[in-house]
Parts: structure tokens; sequence; C-alpha cells
């Protein structure tokens, strides 16, 4: 169902689309209103739940959600918000919305001695864009951290943010990897991301902690996604390259509320999901449907290659339904949010690059 209207809290578990988003405000009120299974799962949690890594594209919006829909289930949940927070801004963001915040640096073993309590652990950190100029960072942040941050919370329920690169390309024409295959991508990056899944799982096993992993394909925000960057090569005349045919994405706010409401999954020995877009998506497709909203008619590039890096997400799908926003209405948010010069984060998804090097 959609109108005009703006998202209010009277709307939290039907959710109402608006047909536009307008400004900044108006989206992380419509990407962090909870919706009624986010509400009753948290209703259940005691805290404080420990946000690891909230500096970053998802983090801010996912803490503002929980917080929510701790608020709509009449819960004063207190939700902790960790990361060095290289943009201070947000971390000011989080503090007007009663997050609490605490700078915290997961290679500096000062930072782990000093983490708060917690009944539940989410956690975002991880490094992939700079891998081809600092793959030692990327391979510390990627171990490293993730060790320090398990041994610390041993036993805490915790869901910890991977990536569909840990498999390596698939048939075009197929669903997608699927969670019990083998995890053999190439690419430093895409192997650092199977190690911190191999860290985290190994803590599960040897400490015993319930530990659900979330293997993410491209969470669309109006400020950045696919989606932008499709955009952004329509309005600026740049052909797009069709090697990388498929994709599959989902709207971040339907992202966030599966991570939190992964915590139900944790389990020891880890388990591992692919969260992401039931169906993947021709880019050639979605482009077109961009540059119809954008009145512009798309470039293109280069043939569409066999394989494709997609994933599977059978398996989450079946265990929290679908997703709740359409396809349809990201584009149509996405073109109308990009034809408006509304801002991005000016950080690309890079979602073309076959060779693993980022
Ligand atoms: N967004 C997507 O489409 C997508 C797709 C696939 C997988 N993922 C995974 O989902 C997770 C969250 O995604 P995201 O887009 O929010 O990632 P992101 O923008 O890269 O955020 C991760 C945040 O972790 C923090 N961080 C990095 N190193 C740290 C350290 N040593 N100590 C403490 N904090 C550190 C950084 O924030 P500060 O600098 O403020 O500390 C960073 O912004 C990531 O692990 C990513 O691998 C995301």
């Amino acid at each position: 169902m959609e109108d005009d209207r703006v998202v209010t809290e009277a709307m939290k578990s039907k959710m109402v689309l608006p047909s536009e988003i307008r400004d900044e405000s108006e989206l992380l009120d419509v990407m962090t209103s909870p919706r009624e299974p986010l509400v009753h799962f948290i209703s259940g949690i005691e805290g404080p739940l420990v946000i690891v890594g909230a500096g970053g594209k998802m983090g801010p919006s996912l803490c503002v959600l929980a917080k929510r829909a701790a608020e709509a289930a009449g819960r004063d949940l207190e939700v902790i918000a960790l990361s060095r927070f290289s943009n201070e801004s947000e971390r000011e963001w989080l503090n007007q919305r009663g997050i609490r915040t605490q700078r915290f640096d997961a290679l500096d073993p000062k930072d782990l001695d000093a983490l708060p309590e917690a009944s539940h652990v989410v956690y975002l950190v991880g490094l992939k864009f700079g891998t081809g100029s600092n793959p030692e960072l990327t391979w510390a942040t990627n171990t490293i951290a993730p060790a320090g941050v398990a041994h610390r919370y041993s036993r805490i329920p915790m869901v910890a943010l991977s990536t569909g690169n840990v498999y390596p390309m698939v048939p075009a024409d197929s669903m997608g990897s699927l969670e019990q295959d083998p995890l053999t991508p190439i690419g430093e990056y895409a192997n650092a991301a199977v190690a911190r899944e191999r860290v985290f799982g190994h803590f599960s096993r040897t400490l015993g902690n319930p530990c659900a992993l979330l293997r993410l394909n491209y969470a669309l925000d109006l400020r950045y996604g696919i989606l932008v960057d499709l955009c952004q090569s329509i309005l600026k005349g740049q052909p797009i390259d069709l090697a990388m045919s498929r994709a599959n994405c989902i709207w971040q706010g339907d992202a966030n509320d599966r991570i939190l409401r992964s915590l139900s999954l944790a389990a020891s020995p880890a388990v591992s999901f692919n969260l992401t877009s039931p169906e993947s998506y021709a880019i050639r497709d979605l482009a077109e449907r961009l540059g119809a909203e954008l009145e512009m008619t798309p470039k293109f590039q280069g043939e569409p290659s066999s394989t494709a890096l997609l994933s599977d997400a059978s398996l989450l799908t079946d265990r929290l339904g679908e997703p709740e926003i359409p396809i349809d209405t990201v584009i149509r948010w996405t073109a109308r949010w990009m034809r408006h010069g509304g801002r991005t984060l000016g950080r690309p998804t890079k979602f073309q690059i076959r060779d693993g090097a980022f």
C-alpha cells in the first residue's frame, strides 16, 4: 500500500510507504521504523544490546531501529554503539537518539579490555576498500578484531556480518550460492572475509559462543548502493559495464531488521545465512527502470558474463519471511532522490569488480 504520507509512529507495525523520500530525516525515519516481528523479538531482550562497528554505513540506522523497536515494545533497552567514530557526526546523531556511544578501536587491546557488558551483540566491523594498497590492515581488521571481540563476549549471543563475497562466482542463470557451498573466492578481501567467519566459528566451537554469520549482498540506501551507482552513471552519461550481469540487493531497512532478528538464530557451532533479496536482478533491467524514472536512456558497454556473484537467500527467508520493501519502490525512491540532488556518501559499491581486487 502506498501513498504520499510520511511514515509516522502510528504506522510502525503496518508500514505505509511514501511515494518519495525528500530528505535524510525522512529517509532515516522510514529506515528505522520498526515492524511488528522485530518489536515482538526485541521485547524479550534484556540488554544492553551492543553494536560493534556502529559508525559505518549501516550501524547508525541499525542502532536507532533497535531503540525504536524497544520503545514500541514499551521497553527501555540500552543500546550501546561502539566504533572508532571516524565520522564524529554519526556519534552525535546517535547520542541525540538515546544511544550510548563509546569510542572503540577493535585493534587496540586497551579498548578490548574496556568493552561494556552485553546481553546480545551485533558485530559490523569490516574492511574492504583499500585492500590493494594495505592488505595487512584488511587481514588484521577481519581476523584480529573478531578474535578479540569473540573472546570478550564469550557465550553471549552474537550476529556477525559477513559478505556474499565469500563465495566464488556462480552461473548467472542460477539461484546463487547456498550456505553449504565451498568458500573459495578470489582476492585478498574475500579471503579475509572468509577468515572473519572462521575466527567467529572457531570461538563458537571452543567457547560455546552462540553465533549467526550473515553473508550480506548489497544493502540499498538512497545515499549509497548499487542503485545509486547506476543512477550516477546514467546521470553522467557514462556507460554501465554489463560484465557483472546480475546481482542481489536488499533495502537497508529490511537488512537491519533481519540482522537484529537473526539474534534469535545464533547457535553453537555458528550458523551461516545468506542475507539478501529472494531473487536476483539483471543489471541492465535495473538501469533501464532507473533510466525510465530519470527520463534518460542508460548507456551500456561489455557483454554479460556467464557467471555472477549471487546468493540464494531461501534459508533466511524461510526463517524470517520475505523482505518488506519491494525493489520497484526502492528504484523509484532512488531515482527521485538522485534527480533532486539528494546527498550521497561517495562510497561506490564497485559491484562490477570480477577479479576480487578491491
Ligand atoms: N553495506 C553493504 O552493502 C554490505 C555488503 C556486504 C557486507 N557488508 C558487511 O556489513 C558490515 C557493515 O556494513 P557497513 O556498510 O556499515 O560497513 P562500513 O561502512 O565499512 O562500516 C564498518 C565500520 O566498522 C568500523 N571499524 C572499522 N575498523 C574498526 C576498528 N578497528 N575498530 C572499530 N571499528 C572499526 C568503521 O567505523 P569507524 O571508522 O567509525 O570505527 C566502519 O565504518 C561490514 O562488516 C561489511 O563487511 C556490508
